[in-house]
Order: structure tokens, then sequence, then C-alpha cells
């Protein structure tokens, strides 16, 4: 294979930007808000049994999976898959592994490239002596790609363009030249950065820079625990969907990391120390900045309905806002360390998203760096515009739903069922702990084959016929009296029949609304066209695959004849 030769410079190099890859906007952004809506201290004790149970036990796997690819020449998930059973059909249930990561980073970058530019516009002082309602309308244009209001022309789209450019080419200076080297120089400064408004965040006094409340308030929220809570199936549902985003598993990306470790180095240690890195970055820093700070001036009620709305408005829609009452200096600066947090830990995660595109094209159709980097600029490009100029219609929520959430899931669940049953147990411990510079626990022996692929089933069914209002006995109940099921919005089979935008429509029509009647009809015709458009995308890696298959198999003939 003509990727032999890439491997880690070093294994600092190697764990900042594992945890790089794991530490992103999720850990700042999308934790925080699942906290808040799912009752703060109601949502901390599942969390943490997720991140044990499920979270450490699949970084195990994937980890060894990656290595033991690797040592064969493969570093992307269908034929790393396909080293561990004959059977044919592993390759093509490993195209998840490429699939979900450029459909994710498309929609990513577009919000990475919302950083960079709040970054310029906190610089740029766009956001001073502005309401909060301003600060809200400004995002509101923004995403609307008005044109001009910012004083850059057509500025959402250039902003995007110059996130995947930048992007493309760290990723075309290879492993060891550009991630490495990016992750050793950013990770450092993102947590230095987090820590300055962690301790703003902490340290918030009610009465003091206008705030309302101590930034204490906040944090007890969180950290309250709440045990009534721990029958709630839908807060389980929660915190294993942001144990999964935020520890970046089920996608691809760690496989394809650990694909470049040395057959007979350490991965459990490894695996431990970039995974609880993302932990310490999540529970301590991701939740001091966002959750204390807001609700210190808003108050606890205020911030429970800002995050109803979805995750991202209290990131870009409120938080410039707050840091201008803390002045013009520390005020610009906290805006900057929050922006450009947020910028850090996007790109280091970005940048894992290429790789495993990238790893298939230098295995399978020997590109090199460079090309192989562009084509998945190029590739993102394509996928990412729709979720930029439609973005209103909810192509980006659709993006975010099936593949940065459904797919983790059922990647995950293939990858334990393969590991731990087909491949079996035996062996795959003896995977994980070949090289391992830690005793792993022996308890995780059954945890990985039982517990886990058993809690990602419930899971699974549990997303896809979660009840309305989350409400399971009275769903059962109903049921019982031949009323049937009544789904949620949100589980995957109404989302499935488009119920939400249906249920809308209803309203829209009831009320006699034609300018919203025509926008959701139009919103039914782009969410479904975003489900065929990434169906085909699919298909056609399937067919790469296909045909890397045929190529691998030809070497092989010609090998054997000659
Ligand atoms: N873990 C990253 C975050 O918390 C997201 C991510 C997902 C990165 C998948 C890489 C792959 O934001």
């Amino acid at each position: 294979m003509t990727t032999k030769q890439d491997s880690w410079g070093t294994r600092v190099g190697l764990i900042l930007a594992m945890a790089g890859n794991a530490v992103g906007l999720g850990n700042f952004l999308r934790f925080p808000v699942q906290a808040v809506q799912n009752g703060g201290g109601a949502f901390i004790i599942p969390y943490l049994v997720c991140f044990l149970l499920m979270g450490i036990p699949l970084l195990w796997i994937e980890w060894s999976m990656g290595r033991f690819g690797g040592s064969r020449g493969h570093h992307s998930t269908p034929f790393i898959l396909d080293s561990f059973d004959k059977r044919r059909f592993w390759k093509y249930l490993g195209v998840f592994g490429i699939f979900t990561n450029i459909v994710v980073a498309a929609y990513y970058c577009y919000i990475e490239s919302w950083t960079m530019s709040w970054v310029y516009h906190t610089v740029a002082g766009t956001f001073d002596g502005k309401t909060q309602t301003e600060v809200a309308a400004f995002f509101g244009k923004y995403v609307d790609l008005d044109k001009s209001f910012t004083g850059i022309p057509y500025e959402p789209i250039v902003f995007y363009i110059l996130c995947l450019a930048l992007n493309t080419y760290i990723l075309s200076r290879g492993l060891s030249g550009g991630i490495e080297r990016v992750a050793k120089l950013v990770m450092p400064m993102l947590v230095a950065f987090g820590i300055f408004l962690a301790f703003k965040g902490i340290t918030l006094q009610a009465g003091q820079e206008g705030a309302l409340f101590s930034g204490t308030l906040g944090l007890n929220f969180l950290w309250e625990p709440q045990f009534d809570s721990l029958g709630n199936l839908n807060v389980w549902l929660a915190a294993a969907g942001q144990i999964f985003f935020t520890l970046s598993v089920g996608m691809g990306t760690v496989h394809c990391y650990a694909a470049y470790v040395k057959k007979k180095d350490d991965i459990a240690l490894n695996a431990m120390t970039a995974g609880w890195t993302n932990e310490f970055v999540e529970v301590l820093l991701g939740a001091s900045i966002l959750i204390p700070i807001s609700v210190g001036y808003l108050g606890i009620d205020k911030v429970i309905e800002l995050t109803k709305s979805g995750g991202l408005g209290l990131g870009f829609k409120t938080m410039p806002y707050l840091f201008e009452q803390w002045g013009d200096v520390i005020g610009t600066m906290a805006g900057v360390a929050f922006f450009g947090l947020l910028f850090f830990a996007g790109i280091t995660s970005s940048l894992a998203m290429g790789s495993p595109w990238i790893a298939f094209m230098k295995d399978e159709f020997r590109f090199s760096e460079k090309s192989a980097s562009w084509t998945f600029g190029l590739v993102v490009l394509a996928l990412g515009l729709p979720t930029v100029f439609l973005f209103n219609y909810g192509v980006f929520d659709e993006y975010d739903y099936w593949v940065g959430t459904v797919a983790l899931v059922v990647f995950a669940l293939t990858e334990i069922i393969l590991f731990s049953w087909v491949f079996g147990l035996n062996k795959g411990w003896k995977e994980i702990t070949s090289g391992a510079d830690i005793k792993v626990p022996l308890i995780y022996r059954p945890i990985i084959q039982w517990v886990t692929p058993i809690m990602l089933i419930i899971v699974f069914v549990g997303s896809l016929i979660t009840p309305e209002g989350g409400d399971w006995t009275a769903s059962f109940q109903s049921m019982m009296h031949g009323d049937g099921w009544i789904l949620s919005d949100g589980s995957i089979l109404a989302k499935l029949q488009n119920q939400d935008i249906y249920h809308s429509l209803q309203a829209a029509i009831a009320a006699g609304d034609e300018e919203k009647i025509s926008f959701l009809n139009d919103k039914k015709l782009y969410v479904n066209g975003s489900r065929i458009f990434l169906t085909i995308v699919y298909g056609l890696i399937c067919l790469m695959v296909y045909k890397a298959y045929k190529n691998r198999k030809n070497k092989k003939t010609e090998e054997v004849e000659a």
C-alpha cells in the first residue's frame, strides 16, 4: 500500500489530534444545551453512565479496529470492517464511516465558518451597542444570506468557502505535517481560552457587570443531581446521543486516526487519555461557560426557553450581547476567546472528518495526499451548499438528524456486533489489550459483549418509536386500548413521514396563513429532496467501494499469476 509510510509523529501529537477530533462544537454548544433541555441535574447522571458504559467501550473498539485495519494497509472503515470477517456486505456497511464524515463536515464547517465571522465581527465592533434582539436579528439575516448587511457581500458564503479552503489546505499537508501540527498548536490555546471564560462564568456576581444572578446559580442547576429522572428514557436517549457526538464514536474518524498507530503501540491508554480529555473539556469547561453566563444574565427559565428552539441560538444570538456587558476591553476579549475557542474546537474536528475520505482515496485509488484533499474540499462544498442556501428550509437540520445523529447509532451497532460477536470477544479483547500500557479492567469484557450492545439497541428502538411528549406509559395505555401508538414528531418513524411538517401545515391551514402554507410545502420538497440526495451519495460511495474491491481482486490475481 502506498500509505504505509504515513504515521503519527509523536504520541503526544496523536493524543492531541484524537482529543482535537473529539473536542468540538459539541462540547461548548451542544452539551450545555442538551443539559438545559433535559433538566440540568437530571441529565448529568445518565450522561456519565453513558460515557462509562457506551463511550469508553466504543472508543476501545474503534481504536483497536483502526490499528488492526491499519496494520493490513486499510485506513478507512469499508476495508477495515472487511478485514474482520469474510462476508462481503460489511464493507458496504463500512461506507457509513466515510459517508457520515463528509456529510457532517458539510454542515459542521458551516457553523465553523460562523465562528470565524463572529470573531471578525467582535473585533470590528459590529455587536457594540446592539440590543439582544438586534444581535439575534443579525444572526437571522446572516443565515438568510441577506446580501450585504454586514459590509461583506455574500459574507456567509465567503466565510464558508474560506473555512473549507483552510481545512483542505491543512489536510493536504498530511497527517503529521498538517493535522498533528495544528492540534499541537491550537489545543493548548483552546484550553487557555476555555479556562479564562470558565473563570469569568463561575465568578460572575449578582449585581455586578449588570448580572442579575451569580454564575453559580447556573452551575448548581447543572450539578444538583436529580435521581428521580433516572427512569426517564428520553433523558437517557439525549445523554447517549450527546456521548456519541462528543466522543466522535460511530463516525469512522477514530478508526482512521488509529489506523496510523503502529502495530505494537498502545491503544488502551491512548484511547482513555483522549477520551477523558474530551470529558474534562466538556464537563468542566463546556459546562462553565454558556450556562453560568447566560443564566447569570437571563435566569434559568429564560435560558430554558431560549434553548427550546435549538442549540445554536444561545451561542450566536445571545452570547455576543452578554459579552458587551463586560465593557469594551474585557467584552471584546471574551468574544474573541469564545468564538476563537469554538473555531479551534471546530477545526480540529472537521480535519478529522476529512481524513477517512482522504485515506480511502489514497489507499484505493492511489491519489496523492494533495489531490485527495482537494477532492474532499470539492465534495464537501457540493454537499454543503444546499445547507447554506436552504438553511431556513431545514436542510441543515435534516443532515444533522439523519447523519449526525441516527447514522452514528446505526454504525456503532454494526461495529460492535462485528467486533464482539462475529469476530468474537476473545480475539477482540486481545486486540484491545495488546501493547497496552494500562491494565484494561476485566469488567469491560461483559460490558463490551452485553451491556453496550443492549444499551445501543435500546437507544435505537427508543428513538425509533419515541412517544408523544416522551410519555411512554400513556402511549402503552393508548396502544392497549386499541388507539395505537402516538409517535412524537421527533421519533425516527415520525420524521420519516414528515409528521412535524404535516402538523405545522395543518395549523397553518387552520389559520389560513397562505405564506406559511407555501413555505411549508417548499420545506417538504427540500427536506425530501435532501434525503434522496443523501441516499444517492451513500450509493455512490458504495459503488466506489465496489470498484476498489474489484481493483484489489484483480491485483491479487495478477500477483498470483506473476
Ligand atoms: N466530536 C465533535 C464535537 O464534539 C464532533 C465530531 C463528530 C467530530 C464526528 C468528528 C467526527 O463537536
